[in-house]
């Protein structure tokens, strides 16, 4: 039935009972989704923003990189979603008490992670296996933040393995979550084959809250498809956002226009300010070393000249080298 209710991409919806201007989300993407990326997001019309993956055990002890870099908040991205993860419910309570004291409007738990080091830990998709806990994290995010909750997760941990499915049905009908955002891939898959989006279409049907979905949306016309063939509430764009925020607009836009030259450098540039205002320039400058390749990709040109540009970024001495070798023209940012 929820067929019939299919939205426009630029709908407002609710979520939680926060307004949510827009159906294209920014997703979760550890070591890249602060408050700069998720505002330039923001800047391009996403109507929500998710914060890479945190550690709910360096939350609750007060970790200063973490609390101070990866739960800086900027007041024009909200509403924001922090992303935590952890396995313990009293940590997550304690780390969500936090989070919504640093200004997040909502909590989200990574329950997809498939990396060996947080699977380990009982956190991430490891929790599929253990809906218990999985209910008892979840609830514990709802208690201590006082914010809505939702849940990213993965259909199952292998091949035929539909944990992850038993699991999302649990969250929801107990209303622990207000949303869940499925990644249709098992987590031994990690970010390669197929996305299901047949079995997100059965869950949106099923499920009594939002479904957002996640996976395989690299460009406007995959992700248009994906949303048409789900009937989800919203598409989270990843790896199709990496410098690439003009993938917003198109969506919102409806229009497939790619961004000209001085646009793709004018939005580098306001990057590369930012990095070095969230990190000083040392850091800065080797933190926007992955994010280069992003957006020199799209600058065209031989794949002589690709590869010579690449390579220069990736051992220039400092950002004034990398603007020169980019012709950015203009003042360096200072320390
Ligand atoms: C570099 C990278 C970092 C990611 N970090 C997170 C994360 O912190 N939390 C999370 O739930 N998912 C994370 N993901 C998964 C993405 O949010 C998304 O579900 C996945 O990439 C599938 O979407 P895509 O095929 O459109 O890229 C990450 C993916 C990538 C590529």
């Amino acid at each position: 039935m929820k067929r019939w209710m299919q939205a426009a991409l630029t709908d407002t919806w609710q979520l939680g009972g926060l307004t949510i201007r827009g159906r294209v989300v920014l997703a979760p993407l550890a070591g890249i989704g602060n408050w700069f990326v998720r505002l330039q997001a923001k800047r391009h019309g996403a109507g929500l923003v998710v914060s890479e993956m945190v550690s709910s055990f360096a939350v609750h002890y007060g970790n200063a990189r973490t609390c101070n870099e990866l739960l800086r908040i900027h007041p024009d991205e909200h509403p924001v979603s922090v992303q935590l993860f952890g396995a313990d419910p009293d940590v997550v309570e304690s780390a969500a008490e936090r989070v919504a004291a640093a200004g997040a409007d909502m909590i989200d738990i990574n329950m997809g992670c498939p990396v060996p080091k947080v699977c380990r830990t009982g956190a991430g998709a490891a929790l599929l296996e253990d809906p218990e806990r999985a209910l008892a994290v979840a609830s514990a995010a709802a208690r201590g933040s006082g914010l809505p909750v939702t849940v990213k997760l993965r259909t199952g941990l292998r091949a035929g393995d539909l944990c992850g499915v038993e699991v999302a049905r649990r969250l929801a009908w107990s209303g622990s979550v207000a949303g869940l955002a499925i990644h249709p891939r098992r987590a031994a898959q990690r970010h390669g084959g197929t996305p299901d989006y047949a079995l997100v279409a059965r869950l949106v049907e099923e499920l009594p809250v939002p479904v957002m979905v996640s996976g395989g949306l690299r460009d406007a016309p995959t992700t248009r498809a994906a949303f048409a063939q789900t009937g989800a509430a919203a598409v989270l764009l990843a790896r199709g956002s990496l410098g690439n925020p003009w993938l917003f607009d198109q969506l919102l836009g409806g229009h497939d226009l790619d961004p000209t030259r001085e646009q793709i450098l004018a939005e580098l540039d306001w990057v590369i300010e930012r990095a070095v205002e969230h990190l000083g320039v040392e850091r800065a400058g080797r933190y926007l070393r992955k994010f280069y390749p992003w957006y020199i990709e799209r600058l065209g040109g031989t794949r002589a000249e690709q590869r010579a540009l690449q390579a220069a970024t990736q051992t220039a001495p400092d950002l004034a080298a990398v603007r020169e070798l980019l012709g950015i023209r203009r003042v360096a940012v200072a320390a």
